[in-house]
């Protein structure tokens, strides 16, 4: 049951008058230090510590400076908060003792003597309270078209108000684009919303939001942004020269996002797939960047012609066209591998002349003094 505020300020006034009677005036306590000001995590237990000399017979109270509410007097507790409970060493020692704290015991506490006049003493309790996320005012993973604006936002409460900081989870920087056109580029980035006006494919990916006050822990939540776009295709060689006998690797590269279903096919629109002949590889990249190489083994007549890459996702198609062609191989040359296919190296000796350009030689370990090519020779016409 809640007492009356003006009960315990009574039995106060009562157990002052009394004290004063009973022990005159011959030594005055004093406070041997000031209360420690106490700044706690919200839960954990917060003791305030009240150091008097030459106490006698008077009488050590807490109460509450904000509210007036008296804590304690002497040896017990007065408030009805059943957090609190009172300490001593009978002298010297007095201790206020708030378990499990919450907010609204922050402010200050006064260590009072009763004698008069009064003495006392203040001490602040501070609660600190550490970040936490806002669910409703913090986004989730979010995809927007390429060109679009994509906004995501962070929000964290705590005590004292937390700092919201971006940063990406590659490590590359965050690029601001102001209203006045002109852009910033850093690492971090605080505020809690962060506009993307005109999102490119490179500002896709993860993003890291991290919510700090000082009171560990520290929060942080990771948001993935997707930015979509129509797939594109580029072609370092688009015309590829091959001699008869030898393999050869065609590739393609894709930017995609989502990512692209990737294809070769071929001038008879039929579709290459991996067998002895073909060799097909997709390796992703980045989240939207991939390359596709098709290795054709043992060129024959029927080898040469046109390949077509093609990458296909849900806003569009797009392909492109590799010739591949016939040209004269030396003929000592009876082999010629591709660097994947270490293995297979029979024999061959070297390429003289210019035509070493092309082609890199390299030394193979299983093979006994041979020089070996590595690599496919490629002509690029133009
Ligand atoms: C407690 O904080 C107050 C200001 O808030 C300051 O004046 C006082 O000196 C502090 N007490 C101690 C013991 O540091
Ligand atoms: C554009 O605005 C940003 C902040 O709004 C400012 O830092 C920057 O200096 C401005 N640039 C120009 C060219 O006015």
């Amino acid at each position: 049951m809640e007492q009356p505020w003006w009960l315990s300020y009574l039995l106060a006034i009562f157990l002052l008058r009394l004290d004063t009677k009973l022990v005159g005036e011959a030594f005055q306590p004093e406070f041997a230090e000031p209360l420690s000001n106490l700044t706690i995590v919200i839960g954990r237990d917060a003791t305030f510590r009240c150091l008097v000399q030459n106490l006698g017979g008077y009488r050590v109270g807490w109460v509450k400076a904000d509210t007036k509410a008296i804590q304690a007097i002497h040896v017990h507790v007065i408030t009805n908060n059943h957090r609190v409970a009172v300490s001593h060493n009978g002298q010297t020692v007095w201790n206020l003792h708030i378990r499990n704290v919450q907010e609204e015991d922050r402010g200050q506490y006064m260590c009072q003597i009763n004698t008069d006049p009064m003495k006392s003493q203040m001490g602040y309790l501070n609660v600190v309270i550490p970040p936490d996320f806002i669910s409703e005012e913090t986004s989730g993973d979010i995809m927007v078209p390429e060109g679009g604006t994509a906004q995501v936002s962070c929000r964290a409460h705590g005590q004292p108000e937390p700092r919201v900081m971006w940063r990406r989870e590659d490590g590359a920087d965050i690029i601001i684009r102001h209203s006045n056109g002109s852009k910033t580029q850093v690492l971090m980035y605080e505020n809690a919303i962060l506009t993307f006006n005109k999102i490119s494919r490179s500002e896709m990916g993860a993003y890291l939001c991290i919510a700090s006050n000082g009171v560990p822990p520290s929060v942080s939540k990771r948001i993935v942004i997707k930015v979509h776009f129509h797939p594109v295709i580029q072609v370092p060689n688009q015309l590829v020269g091959a001699p008869l006998g030898t393999d050869v690797t065609l590739e393609c590269y894709i930017e995609s996002s989502p990512k692209s279903i990737n294809y070769w096919v071929r001038d008879s629109n039929e579709m290459v797939i991996s067998s002895n002949k073909y060799e097909v590889v997709n390796t992703m990249m980045s989240s939207f960047e991939s390359r596709m190489t098709l290795t054709v083994r043992r060129l024959e007549k029927t080898d040469f012609g046109g390949y077509r890459c093609v990458a296909k996702n849900s806003l569009g198609e797009v392909d492109s066209v590799i010739r591949l062609y016939e040209i004269p191989g030396p003929d000592r040359i009876k082999d010629l591998s591709t660097v994947n296919n270490k293995e297979d190296y029979k024999f061959s000796t070297p390429l003289e002349g210019p035509d070493n350009q092309f082609g890199s030689a390299e030394r193979s370990d299983d093979e006994d003094d041979k020089e070996i090519f590595t690599d496919i020779i490629k002509v690029t016409l133009f």
